[in-house]
């Protein structure tokens, strides 16, 4: 009997990845798809364009033809509707940042990835400065990079939050690590009673500033510079919102930053959590388990599965607790909402680190 064959092509298209994401990065760097966006340009345009020869341009053009990021038609090219879409530069949704932040820094770590194995800690921390937030700010370029990415990665992650959370009874929420304060700007525009504070580093509230200041949402999206492990939060808040910061840390710490939450909502206080969730009883989905190894040359941290919060959240405080899952089932992506419940008589209140 003819023995079945198994397929190699899953593993040649795993072999790709890294040429395929490098030959996108590498254009989002020359500005190729904003610089001949709205047009159909041929070998030589581009030629002239990005000042490099008619080989290397050829050959650029049809690989991304062909990966169908560009439409290729009697010799001319043109972005495809994606890349139209994702990929010139100044459009709502541009992901570029995001391609940027992974070859400039991501791929680095990756390329280290035994070592983090090997030594269970991040390469990106320097230890003799602190964790990687800490070691980055020491330098302005890298935290730009770092946080347009951010800010490009959630652009659509925004776009669905906000179409699915209901914020319409909130009066104040507290952005804690709000980064770029994308999600804070997102949720004032949509709710125009709603205000919010970005509470971050001081070096990275420069850049929320600056988008609090082209979404002219300087009434009603203020930020508060502190450091969330040793500073006070700024209070008043009757939701807290944390996106993308839990994956960042320890169980430890976590829990440590859920007490603090517990400690500056009013009972009945909304809390909001987006990551990329683990299932429950399984290894995957696949980008949370990916996104995790990303946190293993990042970070302490890595992407916690929906019980592993639900439990620490009860620990710290919070009941009553919704599971929403965004995007495809492939991601994990999502958000938890919880609410402080009241202290009980003889209940002593939750200590904060
Ligand atoms: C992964 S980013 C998430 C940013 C944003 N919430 C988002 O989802 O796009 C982590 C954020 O936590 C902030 N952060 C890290 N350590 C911090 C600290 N000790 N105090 C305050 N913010 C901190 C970083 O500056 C960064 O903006």
């Amino acid at each position: 009997m003819a023995r079945k064959r198994i397929p190699r092509e899953p593993l040649e298209e795993i072999g790709q990845g890294f040429m395929k994401f490098r030959i996108v990065a590498t254009a989002v760097d020359l500005r190729l798809f904003t610089r001949i966006d709205g047009r159909s340009v041929t070998v030589d345009d581009v030629r002239s364009l990005l000042q490099i020869g008619e080989r290397p341009t050829r050959i650029l053009l049809n690989a991304l033809a062909a990966m169908g990021l560009l439409e290729h038609r009697r010799g001319r090219y043109r972005n495809a509707p994606a890349t139209r879409e994702y990929l010139v530069e100044g459009r709502p949704r541009f992901y570029g940042d995001m391609l940027r932040m992974l070859d400039r820094r991501v791929w680095d770590g990756y390329r280290r990835l035994e070592w983090s194995l090997r030594n269970n800690r991040p390469v990106a921390a320097d230890p003799a400065i602190g964790d990687t937030f800490q070691t980055m700010a020491r330098d302005p370029a890298a935290v730009r990079t770092f946080i347009l990415g951010m800010h490009s990665v959630g652009a659509e992650i925004a776009r669905k939050l906000t179409e699915r959370l209901d914020l319409s009874r909130q009066r104040h929420i507290l952005d804690v690590g709000g980064g770029s304060g994308l999600y804070s700007i997102a949720f004032a525009r949509k709710n125009p009673r709603l205000r919010a504070t970005v509470f971050d580093l001081p070096h990275v509230l420069e850049i929320a500033r600056e988008k609090i200041g082209e979404a002219r949402l300087e009434r009603r999206v203020g930020t508060g510079a502190g450091d969330f492990f040793r500073d006070p939060w700024p209070t008043g808040a009757d939701t807290v919102f944390f996106s993308y910061i839990l994956h960042d840390w320890s169980p430890e710490t976590d829990r440590g930053l859920l007490r603090k939450a517990a400690g500056i909502l009013p009972a009945g206080g909304l809390l909001i959590l987006r990551e990329l969730f683990r299932d429950d009883d399984g290894p995957g989905p696949l980008q949370a388990a990916i996104g995790s190894v990303t946190m293993l040359v990042e970070t302490e941290g890595e992407n916690y599965a929906w019980s592993t919060y639900e439990s620490w959240l009860r620990e710290a405080g919070f009941g009553r607790f919704r599971r929403v899952r965004l995007g495809s089932s492939k991601s994990g992506s999502g958000f938890l909402l919880a609410r402080r419940l009241p202290d009980t008589p003889g209940s002593r209140r939750v200590p904060t680190k």
